[in-house]
C-alpha cells in the first residue's frame, strides 16, 4: 500500500512527488511506469519504425507494441526513435465535484513524461508524450510544445494504436459496438461481436474477454477532432479522427496538446462503470463559482410531440401554448419538479425544420407562447422553465444568435437550456472561405469548437446546457460544470418512434458502454408503456419497475419524468419513487452485472444517509440476491418497487408491487425481475 493511502485532504492536491515508488527504467530507450498499486505497468519505447507502448496487468500482457505519433503538415514527420528527458510524478489527491455521481473523487496515478526525438530535429518534430497510469487504466497524450506561436499546423494522421496483445489468446475478445459515422450520429443499438466483425467503431468501445474488460475512449476533447477506432489488423485498432470537409483532421496554430487517449483495464464490468479516470484526466473547474447551477428533476412539453398528440410547429395542435405550459407548471409545482422543458416555443418549426434549420429564431416566440408571462407564472410556483434551442445542425444560424438567445433566457430566469442538433451526421453546413458550402461531421473539430462556444456563452449568463445529438462526452463537465448532461445514445424517444424501439437488453448495455463517458439525458419514467400499441416494436419494451429503476441506473444531474401529467396522475403510488429520488449523489456503486444481461447500481444521496438502488434485466426473468452491505450502520426502511409475479414487458408491463420493510446492512435483498423487468428501492434511514 502506498504511504499516501491513509491521508485524505478534501478538495486539495496534497502530494506531488518527483520520484514515486514503483517506477522502473529497464533499458535505454525504454521507460516504464507502474500504477500506484502496481496493478498496471505501461512502457514506452522506440524502434526503427518509431515509438510504441506496451501495457501489462499483473502478469498478463494487455497491449503490445502499439504505435504512437501524429503526422503533421509541413513539420518533420520522420518517426521519432529516441525516448528521453524523462520526468515523473506521483499524484494522490482528492477533489470535490459541484454535483455528480460521487462528491469526492480520488485522483491517484503515476505520471511519466518523455520527449520523443529523431536524429535530426529538422526531420523529426520533437514532442512530449505524457502518460498517467491509474490502477484501473491509463491515459496518454501528445504535447507539441516547440511549434512557433503563429505557425499553422494541420494534423494529417494520428498513428495511435490500441493493439491487443497476442498473449491474451487470439479470438477471445468480444466488442460492444456500433459503426461510427452513421447518419444518426450516436443513436444506434450496440451489438456484441467478435473483433473481426468490427470495422470503424465509436468510443467508448468496450471489449470483453474472460476476466478482462477494456474500454477505449478519450478525455478532454477540446479544439480537436473526435476519435473513432478503425480496426486495422486482427486485434489492432487505430485512432481515426473525424475530418473537416476538406479532409484535414485537425487545424492548430502554435504549440498544442491533444486530448487524452484512454483505456480502462479492469477484471469486472462493474469496475469499468465505477472508474473515475475520465474525470480525473480533465482540467479542474474553470468557471469558478458554481453556486448558480441547478440540478434536479423536470417534466416537459415533449413526449406528447413524440407521440404525435401535439406539434412543435404552429397550428391547431401546437404543444407550447400558454394554457398547456401552465398545465405542466401546475403539475410540476404540485409534485415537486423544479423544471418544465418547453419545446416548440420559437419560430422556425413549421415545414421541414430539419432541412431548414437556418430559419430558426431563438428570440421570437410563437404568438400563443408568452415567455415572460410563463416564466413569471412558473417562478411564483417555485418552478423554472427549461429552455430549448433546436438548431437542426445549422450552427452558423445559432452562433449568430447565441448571445441574444442566452441573454433573453437569462433575463427571464431560465437557468438550463436543452440544445439539439438533429441533422444526419456529415451534413452540417459550413460556409467556406470562397462562399461554397462544406458538409461537416457531427463531431469533427468544427462541431467540437461549437460546443464549447455554446457552453461559454451560456456560462456567461449563468445558464447550464443539456445537449442532444451532442459530441460524445469526454468528461468536460469537470472543467465546465455548466455542461450538465447530454444525450448521445438511443434514448427513450426511440420508444415513441418505433423504428424499432429499444429492446430490454439496451438498458443493460448502456451502463458499460455509453455511460462510461458521462451523464445521459435518457428521459426515463414512461408509465403508459404501450400508448395504444400492441406490437412490441412500437412501444416501450420494459416494465414499469424498470422505468423507475432507470433514475438510479442512468446517471444524470438532470432527470426528466418524461410521461404526460395525466399518466402520472393515474399512478401516484409509482410516481412517489420519482418524487423521492435525488439526482445528486454522495457516492455510486455498480454492484452486479453482466453486459447485455443485467445490472444493479446503488447510490447514496448527497448530504444524506439515504440510499437508492436500481436494477434491470434483459428479456429474461432473473433472480438476484443483492447483499445490502453498502448501507451504513443502523436501520433503514426499504421502499421497494418491484415487478408483480405476473409482470412481463411483453404481456403485463405495468404490473407493479410496492412493499415497505425494515432492513439493515446485514440483510440481503432477494429480487425477482420479470422479463424486461427491474426493481427500484429507496432505503430511508430511520
Ligand atoms: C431530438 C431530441 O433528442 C429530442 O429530445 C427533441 O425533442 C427533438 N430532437 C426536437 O428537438
Ligand atoms: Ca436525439
Amino acid at each position: 500500500m502506498s504511504k499516501f493511502a491513509s491521508a485524505a485532504v478534501r478538495g486539495l492536491v496534497f502530494s506531488i512527488l518527483t520520484v514515486p515508488a514503483g517506477a522502473a527504467t529497464d533499458a535505454t530507450n525504454r521507460e516504464c511506469a507502474d500504477s500506484p498499486q502496481r496493478v498496471l505497468t505501461l512502457c514506452v519505447a522506440a524502434d526503427g519504425r518509431g515509438p510504441y507502448y506496451e501495457v501489462t496487468r499483473g502478469t498478463r500482457a494487455v497491449i503490445g507494441r502499439a504505435r504512437l505519433g501524429l503526422v503533421l503538415d509541413g513539420l518533420g514527420n520522420e518517426p521519432a526513435t529516441h525516448v528521453g528527458n524523462t520526468r515523473r510524478n506521483a499524484v494522490d489527491s482528492r477533489w470535490e465535484q459541484p454535483w455528480g455521481e460521487q462528491r469526492v473523487i480520488q485522483d491517484r496515478h503515476n505520471e511519466l513524461v518523455v520527449t520523443l526525438t529523431g536524429a535530426d530535429a529538422a526531420r523529426t518534430e520533437p514532442y512530449d508524450l505524457r502518460i498517467r497510469v491509474f490502477d484501473d487504466g491509463f491515459g496518454l497524450r501528445y504535447e507539441f510544445n516547440g511549434i512557433p506561436a503563429t505557425r499553422e499546423v494541420a494534423v494529417l494522421d494520428e498513428l495511435t494504436e490500441f493493439r491487443l496483445s497476442d498473449a491474451i489468446g487470439a479470438g477471445n475478445f468480444d466488442a460492444w459496438w456500433y459503426p461510427a459515422r452513421g447518419p444518426d450520429r450516436d443513436e444506434y443499438l450496440y451489438q456484441r461481436a467478435p473483433l473481426f466483425a468490427v470495422s470503424l467503431a465509436e468510443t467508448p468501445l468496450t471489449l470483453q474477454s474472460p476476466g478482462l474488460y477494456l474500454s477505449i475512449h478519450e478525455a478532454a476533447l477540446v479544439d480537436y477532432a473526435s476519435m473513432n477506432l478503425r480496426r486495422t489488423a486482427e486485434r489492432t485498432f487505430k485512432a481515426d479522427l473525424m475530418p473537416w470537409s476538406d479532409g484535414v483532421l485537425v487545424r492548430k496554430r502554435g504549440p498544442f496538446t491533444t486530448p487524452w487517449r484512454t483505456v480502462l483495464v479492469t477484471d469486472t464490468p462493474m469496475a469499468l462503470a465505477d472508474s473515475r479516470l475520465e474525470l480525473n484526466l480533465n482540467e479542474p473547474n474553470k468557471l469558478g463559482d458554481t453556486s448558480w447551477l441547478r440540478v434536479g428533476k423536470y417534466v416537459g412539453v415533449w413526449w406528447e410531440m413524440h407521440l404525435n398528440k401535439s406539434t412543435w410547429g404552429s397550428g391547431d395542435k401546437h404543444g407550447a401554448t400558454n394554457a398547456n405550459v401552465k398545465r405542466y407548471i401546475d403539475f410540476a409545482a404540485k409534485n415537486g419538479f423544479g423544471g418544465v422543458l418547453v419545446e416548440g416555443w420559437n419560430q422556425g418549426w413549421d415545414g421541414d425544420w430539419i432541412a431548414n434549420g437556418k430559419h430558426f429564431s431563438f428570440t421570437e416566440s410563437y404568438p400563443d407562447f408568452d415567455l415572460p408571462g410563463l416564466t413569471s407564472y412558473a417562478r411564483q410556483r417555485g418552478v423554472r422553465i427549461i429552455g430549448h434551442h433546436e438548431t437542426a445542425g445549422a450552427l452558423e444560424n445559432y452562433e449568430n444568435q447565441l448571445e441574444a438567445a442566452m441573454a433573453l433566457y437569462a433575463k427571464n430566469g431560465v437557468a438550463v437550456v436543452k440544445t439539439g442538433y438533429v441533422k444526419p451526421s456529415g451534413s452540417i453546413e459550413r460556409t467556406l472561405e470562397d462562399g461554397a458550402i462544406g458538409h461537416e461531421w457531427f463531431a469533427g473539430q468544427y462541431r467540437v469548437r461549437h460546443e464549447l462556444k455554446v457552453a461559454a456563452a451560456a456560462a456567461a449568463h449563468r445558464i447550464a446546457i443539456v445537449a442532444h445529438e451532442p459530441v460524445k462526452d469526454t468528461g468536460l463537465r469537470r472543467t465546465w460544470p455548466n455542461m450538465l448532461s447530454r444525450e448521445g445514445a438511443r434514448g427513450q424517444e426511440f420508444n415513441a418512434w418505433g423504428r424499432p424501439t429499444n429492446p430490454p437488453e439496451h438498458l443493460t448495455i448502456l451502463p458499460f458502454t455509453r455511460l462510461l463517458a458521462g451523464p445521459m439525458d435518457f428521459t426515463p419514467g414512461i408509465f403508459d408503456l404501450t400508448f395504444g400499441h400492441d406490437k412490441l416494436n412500437e412501444r416501450v419494451q420494459s416494465t414499469l419497475a424498470t422505468q423507475l429503476a432507470l433514475y438510479v441506473l442512468v446517471y444524470s444531474p438532470v432527470q426528466m419524468a418524461a410521461d404526460l401529467p395525466e399518466n402520472y396522475e393515474q399512478r401516484p403510488d409509482a410516481l412517489q419513487f420519482i418524487r423521492d429520488v435525488p439526482t445528486d449523489w454522495e457516492t455510486s456503486r455498480t454492484l452486479q452485472g453482466e453486459i447485455g444481461d443485467y445490472v444493479v447500481v446503488a447510490r447514496q444521496q448527497r448530504g444524506a444517509r439515504d440510499w437508492y438502488l436500481g436494477a434491470t434485466t434483459d428479456e429474461n426473468a432473473r433472480k438476484l440476491a443483492i447483499p445490502l452491505d453498502f448501507l451504513e450502520r443502523g436501520r433503514y426502511e426499504a421502499q421497494i418497487y418491484r415487478d408483480a409475479p405476473d409482470a412481463d414487458f411483453r404481456t403485463n408491463p405495468a404490473a407493479l408491487e410496492i412493499e415497505k420493510r425494515n432492513v439493515t446492512s446485514k440483510d440481503t435483498l432477494d429480487a425477482a425481475l420479470a422479463p424486461g423487468g427491474g426493481i427500484a428501492v429507496r432505503f430511508r434511514a430511520l
